[in-house]
């Protein structure tokens, strides 16, 4: 059972899908590892820390050469895998709705390629997320891009000079992003509230010290679809939380958006005419840009002002804390491979319920129900 990490192609993308720890790990299960040389670079792991866990650094051909499994952050070029074994597992965050292309190009080339985006959010899970270990950093390193735009201070301070004022800092969408980025910025000395459409948030948002704003009295508040995501809001409920938003926004510093619809372009939450009545200088950080956007104006990878307002819209977020979220991603890697290794055959077998979900390719094909649709 060989294993190949090979280092990460897209523009921009510092993390890699296996640590020394993974790497020790894997090699405990009875797996080779071979680790592409200067996979870890931008996540601050040397090849040497590899080499000394027991990895064989390599180029990449020598890297995937008779390889099983290949793990990736985001899925490798097909072109890049030849010489893995048929039927390698290709194991990463495959984004299959987007990269649709190479999803296909995995199938014509025999591979089993496996979304780790598609893991099903049931509690033997939990540990093999990556949608949930990446989106906590993002959400705190929200707050910290916001702050630094911020020509402000966060925290009240009483100086001689003055006193400096608590900036109020708004969160909409309280999945898990949203929470970390409430937890972060009252850990600053914000003045912090949250809304979102599911109930359920309520309670978090005030467990954690924050101001809940929530539309009332409308029918159909519930918002909560299949394994916890939200589902698509009625219209009467959007004209709803339009109106609420619009007068609580005018009084915020800080706006971070985290609202996702699995399956649908990101809801859009806030309207040019609405940052217009914020205060010049304000700043929003628009966690959902590269999935169309909360923010009206918003523009992926830049910063953009608009009515003196700072619009935020950093690509791939969980890439800017590369050596945390890096080890969070292979933690997932490993709890999932590990959780389904067959000692006698020394490779993973997976069950129908995960496997279902999450493989793409099979035998040639296309397998995923949700791509199949
Ligand atoms: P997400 O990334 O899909 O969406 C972020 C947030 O935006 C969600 O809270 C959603 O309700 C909210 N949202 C969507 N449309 C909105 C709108 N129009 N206005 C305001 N907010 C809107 O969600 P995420 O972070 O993946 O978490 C969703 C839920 O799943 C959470 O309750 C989380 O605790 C749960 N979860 C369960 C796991 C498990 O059991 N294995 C693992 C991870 C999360």
């Amino acid at each position: 059972m060989k294993i190949a990490v090979v280092k990460e192609q897209a523009a921009g993308e510092a993390r890699v899908a296996a640590t020394p720890e993974t790497v020790k790990k894997f090699i405990g299960l009875g797996a080779q590892v071979a680790v592409e040389a200067g996979a870890g670079l931008t996540a601050s792991i040397a090849d040497a820390d590899y080499a000394a866990a027991g990895a064989n650094v390599a180029d990449r051909a020598a890297t995937v050469a008779g390889a099983d499994i290949v793990l990736g952050v985001q899925g490798p070029d097909v072109a890049s895998l030849s010489g893995a074994n048929p039927g390698a597992w290709i194991v990463a965050g495959l984004n299959p709705f987007g990269e649709r292309a190479r999803v296909d190009a995995y199938a014509a080339a025999g591979y089993e390629a496996l979304a780790m985006e598609f893991m099903p959010r049931i509690t033997r899970a939990q540990s093999m997320d990556i949608l949930s270990s990446q989106s906590n950093l993002s959400g705190y390193k929200a707050v910290l891009d916001a702050a630094a735009e911020y020509g402000r201070a966060f925290p009240m301070m009483m100086t001689a000079a003055g006193t400096v004022s608590a900036a109020r800092v708004f969160i909409m969408g309280v999945g898990v992003a949203g929470l970390q980025a409430i937890a972060t910025a009252r850990r600053l000395g914000a003045q912090v509230s949250a809304t979102d459409v599911r109930a359920a948030t309520k309670e978090q948002i005030e467990s954690l010290g924050a101001k809940a704003i929530f539309v009332e009295k409308v029918a159909g508040i519930e918002g909560e679809g299949s394994g916890g995501y939200a589902t698509e809001m009625s219209d009467e409920y959007k004209a709803a939380q339009a109106e609420l938003v619009s007068a609580h926004i005018a009084k915020q510093d800080i706006v971070i958006t985290t609202a996702l619809i699995p399956g649908r372009p990101a809801p859009r939450l806030i309207s040019d005419a609405q940052i217009a009545t914020m205060k010049p200088g304000s700043v929003i950080v628009d966690l959902a840009v590269e999935q169309g956007g909360n923010v009206e104006g918003a523009m992926p990878g830049e910063v953009v002002v608009r009515h003196g307002v700072k619009i935020v819209g950093h690509r791939n977020v969980p890439s800017r804390l590369a050596a945390d979220t890096s080890a969070l991603f292979s933690r997932n890697l490993f709890n999932f491979l590990s959780a389904f290794w067959d000692k006698d055959k020394n490779a993973p077998v997976l069950d129908e319920e995960i496997g279902n979900a999450i493989r793409l390719t099979q035998g040639g094909k296309v397998v995923n129900e949700r791509l199949l649709g």
